[in-house]
């Protein structure tokens, strides 16, 4: 199976010009690509001309977020089925700053998993323990929390197409990032935890990637070491030429 890079811009940039000048300096080597199928999240407002800039190239569009219900009076929100018609395959769901600053709870991301699933969006739960909870070694009570919690709402055979981004808390925006051998660790902990749930027949094809100050240096690491589907990028994927190294970095 191909590695899934995916390129979470969040907040950025400010003009669709730039996001157009981001997106076309990924194009190259993103349909190049023999080992990975590229992934671009832009914010909301940006997403219809970068899914136009996308035909006929190998690259896929995903959200950042989605709305649980499909229409109705919810100022401000945007469903999974809308995202879903307008050319999406894939979102982001359960972030931790939409966690953060928007306070979503593992409840409010389930029904999102649940709306996304429904409406054939592909979803990416990030789940990740903050330092403290690293601290108190508490990283795999959070994760399992996380999962069972967010995906309370899905079936079996849903939750063996889900992608599971695993994201630190503490390594994002931050240039810390973990050791691929933790990682790898947190990988077959998610995995035993999944299988369980979705049952043993489905887990064959769930993957789980990282996220958390990857960049050209130390994305390599992810695959060789830590055994990992494909990465979650933040800052590094708003610059064409190193999310382009990231993406040649992919190995089976
Ligand atoms: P950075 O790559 O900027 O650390 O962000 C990671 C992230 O949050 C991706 O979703």
């Amino acid at each position: 199976m191909k590695k899934l890079i995916v390129a979470n811009w969040k907040c950025n940039p400010l003009k669709s010009q730039e996001a157009l000048k981001i997106f076309k300096g990924t194009i190259a080597v993103a349909s190049k690509s023999k080992k990975a199928e590229t992934v671009i999240c832009p914010p909301y407002v940006f997403l219809k001309e970068i899914i136009a800039a996308a035909k006929g190239t190998e690259i896929k569009i995903g959200a950042q977020n989605c709305f649980w219900e499909e229409t109705g009076a919810y100022t401000g929100m945007v469903s999974a089925a809308m995202l879903k018609n307008m050319g999406c395959k894939y979102a982001i769901i359960g972030h931790s700053e939409a966690r953060r600053f928007v306070k979503e709870t593992n409840e409010e991301i389930s029904r999102k998993i649940a709306a996304a699933a429904k409406s054939g969006l592909i979803p990416i739960l990030c789940i990740g323990e903050n330092r403290g909870e690293r601290k108190e070694n508490k990283t795999y009570e959070v994760l399992a929390q996380q999962l069972n919690e967010g995906l309370l709402k899905l079936s079996k055979i849903d939750i063996s197409k889900i992608i599971i981004a695993y994201e630190p808390i503490w390594a994002i925006g931050t240039g810390d990032y973990a050791d691929p051998i933790e990682i790898k660790k947190a990988k077959e902990f998610i995995l035993g935890l999944l299988k369980k749930m979705s049952g043993a027949e489905n887990t064959g094809k769930i993957r789980v990637i990282y996220g958390g100050s990857v960049n050209a240096e130390n994305s390599e690491l992810y695959f060789s070491k830590a055994e990992m589907d494909g990465l979650l990028v933040g800052g590094a994927s708003l610059n064409p030429k190193e999310f382009s190294k990231i993406i040649n970095s992919a190995s089976y």
